[in-house]
This record gives C-alpha cells, structure tokens and sequence, in this order.
C-alpha cells in the first residue's frame, strides 16, 4: 500500500488545495487524514468538504472535537478558543455531522492512525520529547503509528531491545525489526519554523516514509483570515510556521 497522510488541516484550504493536486499528480491513490480539518483558518466548510471526500480515512481531532462541543475549549488558549467560537457561527449541519461521525482511531495494514497519542486518544496529551515518544511505543502493535497534534513534523523508532531515537534522514528506510511513530506535521498551520504546507508519504513496497513540504498562497490564506474577522495572530503565524 502507497498511501499519503495528512492532519491539521485547520480551515486552510489554500494549504489543502495544494497537498491535494501534490498527491494526486504522484498518483496515490489512498488518503488518510488525522483530523483537526477545522479551527484557526476561514474555510471550514470547504475544507470538511474536500478533506471528506478525498480521504479514505479520517480520524477525530480535538479542534473538530472542540467545534461539535464535544472538548471543552476551557483548555484552549483564548485565541484558539476565539477561533473555534468563530468556526461554529460558520460551519453548516452537514459539514458538523460528517465530523461527528470521526472516530478516534482508525487501524489500516499495520498503520494505526490517531491525531494526539495511542495511549489516550480521546485526551489530545501532546508528544514533544523523546522520552515521551519512548512511552507511547507500549500502547501499539501496529509497526507504525502515525500522528498529528503538534504539528511539529518528525519520526522517531524503537528497535526490538527498547533502544528509541529519533530518525534523521527524509525520507527514511523502514526496518523491519522497528517500529515507529511518525509525526506528518501540519497541512495549515506548520509550527516548526517552516511555513509549508506539510504531508508525509507512506510506501509500504518501497518500505519507506517521507516528510513532504509545499509551498503554497500563503498572503491569500492570510487575507481570508483578515476578512474573516479572525484574530491577526493566526494569519501571522501561518508566514512565520510557528
Ligand atoms: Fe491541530
């Protein structure tokens, strides 16, 4: 299976646009998606839309959650939370019902798929260090395990004896004595200081992963923002990537 696996989309359709003719000019036919397609950007309609019928799989993430008030945004920050209020004055019935048909894990081959961690998916705890990483290998037995959340992309493996580290190179071989937890990054709101729209690539006859990075109509994004009467910063974190 060749697949392409997206997350935090985040009502960036700018973004979305350009990741989707990307992996349909390389021909691959399954899309997965790790969820947070809403909050923060100005198209949450069309980007369930898209996202919904391009993607084979999609599961749920807590700013989906947050918009059908099924995560309390007491734990988000106040511009987080503006920008969830604001998506639920603008999203429509049918967009609010195909994401409260997500589900919070989805398993394909041996790929499992959950926007924060396999450990507790439905509490959106966030994975920053090694140490961290190390933890969730326990609560899997796929040999990868994909995720979102952060939108900080990256890998890290674990080999048979417990030995875990971070991978260096993109795109990386896949070895069959270790497994991984793969971070694709954000579609529509990169916070590892890189603005592009980001993406990862699973080939699983190459028996490879890559991290895929796009440039797109930022300033358009940002525009949207503005007209939308969203808070400024999220338009001027999406120029900065963080
Ligand atoms: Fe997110």
């Amino acid at each position: 299976m060749k697949a392409a696996i997206l997350s935090d989309i985040h009502s960036n359709l700018e973004a979305l646009q350009i990741v989707i003719k990307d992996i349909k000019r390389r021909r691959i036919k399954s899309i997965l998606c790790l969820g947070d397609l809403v909050g923060y950007g100005a198209n949450p309609n069309e980007c369930v839309e898209l996202t919904m019928k391009e993607a084979k799989i999609v599961v749920a993430g807590n700013h989906d959650w947050a918009a059908l008030e099924k995560t309390d945004i007491s734990t988000f920050n106040p511009i987080a939370a503006d920008a969830i209020r604001w998506t639920k004055e603008n999203i429509n019935k049918t967009r609010l019902n195909q994401l409260n048909r997500l589900k919070f894990t989805a398993t394909v081959d041996n790929l499992l798929l959950v926007h924060a961690t396999p450990e507790t998916p439905e509490q959106w705890k966030y994975v920053f260090s090694l140490e961290e990483f190390k933890q969730q290998f326990q609560f899997f037995k796929t040999q990868l395990c994909f995720v979102g959340h952060s939108h900080i992309p990256g890998a890290v493996f674990q080999d048979a004896n417990g030995y875990t580290d971070l991978v260096g190179d993109n795109p990386f071989p896949l070895i069959e004595s270790r497994r991984y937890i793969v971070n694709v990054g954000s579609v529509g709101q990169p916070r590892d200081f890189d603005p592009r729209a980001t993406y990862a690539i699973y080939d699983g006859n190459k028996h490879a992963v890559e991290i895929v990075r796009l440039n797109y109509n930022i300033p358009r994004a940002q525009q949207k923002i503005l007209d939308a009467g969203l808070p400024e910063v999220l338009a001027e974190r999406l120029l900065a990537g963080r």
